[in-house]
């Protein structure tokens, strides 16, 4: 049995040398120290022996099977130790490699435009206040001279909340409540930028969510003239001396007069298209002088005071500017598009 022995533990050893992969060595493992291997049934059958051949027998076994269990575990650390450095190799990081490229962001064409906006206003000595986008029926119609089923609120189709009296502004205009209720009653110049919401088809010119920037000056002896001057100034700061521009008699309930201005369509050089409407103009605002009623509204006295107030839209004004022939473009988040005003 001891020659068995011995020749079992050089051909395990041998056959250990040969071992280069995990696989291959579990498979020793179950051959030469699993329950069915040969080394094991001899450790089980020493109990059978002659009572002189036992003590010898056993030794020899237990120093086989404690040899063989040491070089297991040794082939097990090298194996180990080995795949650690292979993958060292094989997954080593040239640091010398020159980084990827981070392309840096850019602002959306509206809020360019926005910031053009508030540039040249800021310059008229105008400043900007933010005012929410959700608003009551009050700010929205009812203090603008809209009551309740007036046949005026058919020119803002509106997105109603679930709440009675809450909708999404449809214009900037509730702002001017707020501004004349916070300022009151001192002189005020601001504009007052923001998302509005209608129910509307898309057209070329028309989408359901767009930004207006609203504008209020009120104060002592403001008249129409002041109006037409910031307007035109506007106009020509933004657009330049050589583009027309238009003031066109229009009705608002919150403003008397009331007057639309138009830019002459730089899309079609004033020939027609379907972004004028075939007219040759495009409106880029509506404004007037703040109605007396308006006016007490906000907490102001009409015999002494007056104001103006205008309110554009500044996908309008990023379509005349940049010759853009549809406001859907803004808003489809399509690459193409925005990366031209990168
Ligand atoms: C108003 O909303 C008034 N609140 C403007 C105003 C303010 C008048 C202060 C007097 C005093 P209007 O509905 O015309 O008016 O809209 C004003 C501008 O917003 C339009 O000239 C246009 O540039 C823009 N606009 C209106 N509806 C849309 C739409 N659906 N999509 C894109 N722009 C729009």
């Amino acid at each position: 049995m001891t020659g068995e022995l011995r020749r079992l533990e050089e051909t395990a050893l041998e056959e250990l040398r040969g071992v280069t992969s995990t696989e291959g060595l579990e498979g020793w493992r179950i051959a030469y120290l699993g329950r069915r291997a040969r080394l094991t049934s001899i450790l089980r059958s020493v109990g059978h022996l002659p009572a002189e051949q036992r003590p010898t027998a056993g030794q020899e076994a237990n120093r086989v099977r404690l040899a063989l269990e040491q070089a297991y575990h040794e082939k097990v650390e090298a194996l180990r130790r080995e795949e650690v450095s292979r993958q060292l190799r094989e997954e080593q990081i040239d640091v010398t490699l020159p980084g990827r490229l981070v392309e840096p962001g850019y602002l959306h064409v509206i809020t360019r435009t926005l910031r053009d906006i508030y540039a040249i206003f800021a310059e008229m000595g105008f400043q900007v206040l933010e005012t929410p986008e959700v608003e009551t029926d009050v700010n929205n119609f009812q203090l603008l001279n809209i009551p309740p089923f007036h046949p005026a609120r058919d020119m803002w189709s509106t997105f109603h909340t679930t709440r009675e009296g809450v909708l999404l502004r449809t214009h900037t205009s509730p702002g001017q409540i707020r501004a004349m209720r916070a300022y009151c009653p001192g002189p005020i110049r601001v504009i007052l930028p923001g998302k509005c919401y209608r129910y509307e088809q898309v057209t070329a010119r028309h989408e359901s969510m767009f930004y207006q920037v609203e504008g209020l000056a009120v104060g002592y002896h403001v008249t129409m003239g002041d109006l037409k001057g910031v307007l035109t100034n506007f106009a020509r700061k933004m657009f330049g001396a050589e583009r027309k521009v238009r003031f066109r008699c229009s009705y608002f309930p919150f403003t008397e007069p009331s007057a639309e201005v138009d830019m002459d369509c730089i899309i079609c050089q004033g020939q027609g298209c379907r972004v004028c409407d075939f007219t040759g103009w495009v409106e880029i605002l509506g404004s007037g002088m703040v109605h007396p009623q308006v006016l007490r509204n906000g907490g102001y006295d009409p015999s002494v005071y007056s104001g103006f107030a205008f309110g554009m839209g500044p996908e309008r004004v990023a379509m005349l500017k940049y010759c853009i022939d549809h406001v859907r473009y803004f808003y489809a988040n399509d690459l193409r598009f925005l990366q031209q005003f990168a």
